[in-house]
């Protein structure tokens, strides 16, 4: 189907031509002042200087031609040069009643599908995951839904930072405690165990303690680095370890991204990459765009007209190891290898901004990703807690996301007992799904690169701008529909032209479900689905402030409002899914 707002262009294209002017320049947006207009359209602000006439004289003569379309109820030219707009309420019924009726709700997939590698996650292997990890998960899992809905065939990789300084000193530290083990038994030469000489809990303690070790014993650090370099040339024994480290972390970092709700495709870290590092390094030279400097070998990426400096990248150091951002460049060998894709979104901490400027840059110079290929750094800020700063356990450590999630899910917990609205069998998953949702939309519903503030109260309050609200909504209306007894048939009932002003926006709300999705897409901004889902749950509330629809008397109006929520509830739903989060039953 197509917009609504591109219909209002195709309604006013006629006019603005029979009145000489070109069509380029209409405009049309949902307007901000609802008690002036539904829509505006800019279009003889813009004509304005092309054909030296005042905004004012081209928006009254285009008004004046389109007054007889049975589209708008109302059609005024405003100053400075602005055609205010109002749907009629038979048009606005009846493509309210398509968007119902359609599979999409009026929104219109690609039409040619693109193959986007979303990376996202960046989990650290053998670290525990932590809130620093919580905004990429939550963020890239909306955008590669969001993208599939789309029609793109999205393909979500978690990236895992595998391949660092954090394995030379787990092994190191594995050494101290356990010098026995076969790893460290230079002339074994058994096959090494199957089962790994840690748990996870003893694989959190073990990392941790060894970082702490290296900041103040300088031998031990360069062990670290040593066994590190052993590791990365594919010393046997230490592999083996570095497998055991591997498949222990793993497990627990899918259980714990499963725990969000978020998933991923493929599950590769920077260790899949160092295979095509030779290769990319000796391109590189032969392409004759790396070159030494101080002993490093590094690219150039500035350009031209750049309002900052940029300093080249640097490919290898001069001790000859690879570099973070050598492993991205050597990744993108891959993906390009095999996926082919048409576009890359980076769901990356912010501060990693100069990183990825480097490796686009390097990566479309050298060839190794097409030129037109888009590839977007969605960077975002930080979780702050309320205090200002960034969000700290409570003697100062970082915080665990398992710990948070907790924390969020007891306060939820806690809040439907006392409510009594949920029954006691529910309210464990419940507290899970309301909390899940608590902490994504407090996230989410800010734009990406702002940092905000982690404020458990208000997150989880049932009013406001939140992840509960909207549920709240959702399951306030499924509980008018249950009591309705709609069921299957609210399908076959049609909405009527709205009857009142409540009636209408919602109307017009539930039509900008396509707007709301492709600009978050093509924005890569998913706030923009919680600033739709927000505005769509104040249109129902007063909606149903206003109007009694159980009580209703005259039966074919009271159906067409029982197919007008259900729309909102199936809106609000696929809003709901498209950001990863879910609804609950009662609350
Ligand atoms: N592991 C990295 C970190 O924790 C994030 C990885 C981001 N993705 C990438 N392709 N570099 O900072």
């Amino acid at each position: 189907m197509k917009k609504i707002v591109d219909l209002i262009i195709e309604e006013l294209t006629p006019a603005f031509e029979a009145c000489g002017y070109d069509r380029q320049y209409i405009r049309v947006t949902r307007s901000n002042r609802p008690d002036l207009c539904e829509f505006q359209c800019n279009g003889a602000m813009a004509a304005a200087k092309a054909y030296k006439k005042k905004p004012i004289e081209i928006a009254g003569e285009v008004t004046e031609r389109a007054k007889g379309s049975r589209m708008f109820s109302e059609i005024s030219a405003a100053l400075p040069g602005f055609i205010n707009i109002r749907l009629d309420p038979d048009y606005l019924a009846e493509y309210t009643g398509a968007v119902a009726g359609d599979g999409k709700y009026g929104l219109e997939t690609a039409a040619q599908p693109e193959t986007i590698i979303v990376d996202y996650g960046g989990a650290n292997v053998a670290k525990p995951l932590h809130v620093g990890h919580l905004r990429s998960a939550v963020i890239g899992e909306s955008m590669k839904r969001i993208g599939r809905y789309m029609g793109h065939h999205v393909i979500g990789d978690v990236h895992l930072g595998d391949w660092g300084l954090q394995m030379g000193l787990i092994i190191e530290e594995l050494r101290d405690r356990q010098p026995e083990l076969p790893y460290f038994d230079e002339s074994f030469e058994g096959e090494f165990p199957q089962e790994a000489p840690f748990t996870i809990s003893e694989l959190e303690e073990i990392y941790p303690a060894a970082s702490e070790k290296s900041k103040k014993d300088e031998a031990f650090r360069e062990r670290a680095q040593q066994a590190t370099l052993k590791l990365q040339s594919g010393y046997p024994p230490f592999r083996a370890i570095w497998e055991h480290i591997m498949s222990v972390s793993l497990a627990d970092l899918k259980k714990n991204y499963a725990n969000l709700n978020v998933s991923f495709d493929l599950w590769k870290g920077e260790s899949d990459a160092q295979s095509y590092i030779p290769g990319l390094i000796a391109d590189l030279v032969d392409k004759g765009l790396a070159y030494e400097s101080e002993g490093a070998l590094v690219v150039d990426i500035a350009k031209e007209g750049d309002a900052k400096e940029y300093p080249p990248c640097i490919v290898r150091k001069s001790d000859g190891a690879a570099l973070y951002a050598t492993s991205d460049l050597a990744t993108l060998i891959e993906r390009e290898k095999d996926f082919k894709p048409d576009r890359y979104i980076y769901v990356v901490d912010k501060r990693q901004e100069l990183h990825f400027i480097q490796v686009f840059r390097a990566a479309k110079k050298a060839g190794i990703v097409k030129e037109e290929t888009p590839m977007a750094f969605l960077g975002f800020g930080t979780m702050n807690s309320k205090d200002g700063g960034p969000f700290k356990t409570r003697d100062g450590g970082v915080m665990r996301l398992e710990t948070l999630i907790n924390e969020i899910v007891k306060a939820v917990y806690k809040k439907i007992e006392e409510k009594q609205k949920v029954p006691e069998n529910e309210r464990q998953r419940t507290a899970q799904i309301i909390g899940l949702a608590a902490l994504k939309y407090g996230d989410l519903s800010n734009q990406a690169t702002k940092d905000y503030v982690f404020d458990i109260d208000r997150f989880i309050s049932f009013e406001g701008n939140t992840g509960p609200h909207i549920q709240y909504t959702i399951v306030r209306i499924k509980s008018i529909l249950e009591k309705y007894g709609a069921g299957e048939d609210a399908e076959m009932m049609r909405i009527l032209p709205a009857g009142s002003a409540t009636e209408k926006e919602l109307q017009l709300k539930l039509c900008g479900f396509s707007e709301a999705v492709e600009s978050a897409f093509i924005e890569t901004a998913p706030h923009k689905i919680c600033q739709y889902m927000a505005a769509v749950a104040d249109a129902f509330n007063d909606f149903y402030q206003e109007n009694k629809i159980l009580a209703e008397e005259d039966k074919k109006r009271q159906a067409g409002w029982i197919r007008l929520i259900t729309l909102a509830k199936d809106i609000l739903n696929t809003c709901m899914d498209l950001l990863g989060m879910d609804s609950p039953e009662h609350m």
